[in-house]
């Protein structure tokens, strides 16, 4: 059964990445150079190097971990492209979505990013609240606002004082409840042409509902759904 499963997984990841630069580019409006260009710099970046070393793991296309190149990576590359200016995320643990985002929004030279995260839940236990974001780099750690706590309580705050955003990315509590409640608390702070990112919408339903319901533009990368927000 195990065997089936993790066919079934490398099968689904291998049809997701067939054409996934094509499809990012369409999504964003800009060419696959331009794509292509910014995962370029973004294997030759001296924090990729540190990163990996860090934590011990390899990058590339046959790693289903968060350094392949349809997770963490595309969201580098998604914000070298959207450019956004506030940027709050829910999920920290080590910080491999934190540094990423935080890598794009330093190369260009503007942006914050306002993450949630409430540590040592189930599954990440090993992680003590000292070490949330332990892998983000130092010299990226300048446009980085982090917030301890659950996203329930937190987020609606934290949204109030910041008014207007241009990214969520959602990467948390991953129950059906808890997607949705983030997803519908950040919709009405999206500028117009503003994104909701999140992460295993293969989880549940959530992501594909949250769609429905908005009507609004969307693309699955394997594990990764965006959806862009247009003011009516
Ligand atoms: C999947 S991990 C995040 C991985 C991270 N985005 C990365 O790229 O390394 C999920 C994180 O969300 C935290 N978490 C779980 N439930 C939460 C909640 N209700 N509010 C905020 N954070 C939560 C977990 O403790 C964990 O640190």
């Amino acid at each position: 059964m195990g065997v089936i499963l993790t066919l079934a997984r490398c099968l689904e990841y291998c049809t997701a990445i067939a054409g996934y630069r094509q499809r990012l580019a369409a999504l964003l409006g800009v060419s696959v150079g331009t794509i292509n260009g910014f995962y370029r710099e973004m294997e030759d970046s001296w924090w990729l190097k540190e990163i990996t070393k860090k934590k011990g793991i390899r990058k590339g296309y046959f790693e289903m971990n968060m350094l392949s190149p349809l997770r963490a990576p595309l969201l580098y590359v998604f914000c070298r492209v959207a450019k956004p200016r506030q940027v709050v995320e829910t999920g920290v643990a080590e910080g491999f979505s934190s540094s990423f985002i935080l890598a794009a929004l330093e190369k260009n030279g503007k942006g914050r990013l306002y993450s949630i995260d409430l540590p040592n839940q189930p599954g990440q236990e090993l992680l003590g609240a000292a070490s949330t974001g332990w892998l983000i780099p130092g010299q990226l750690s300048g446009r980085w606002h982090l917030t301890l706590g659950p996203s329930k309580e937190k987020l609606p705050p934290l949204l109030d004082e910041l008014g207007s955003i241009d990214l969520f990315y959602h990467d948390s509590d991953h129950s059906y409840e808890n997607m949705m409640f983030e997803f519908h608390a950040a919709l009405p702070r999206l500028a117009d042409g503003g994104f909701v990112v999140s992460d295993d919408i293969t989880d549940n339903r959530a992501f594909g509902d949250f769609c429905a319901q908005t009507r609004c533009r969307y693309a699955r990368f394997f594990k990764f759904g965006i959806l862009q927000y247009r003011a009516p």
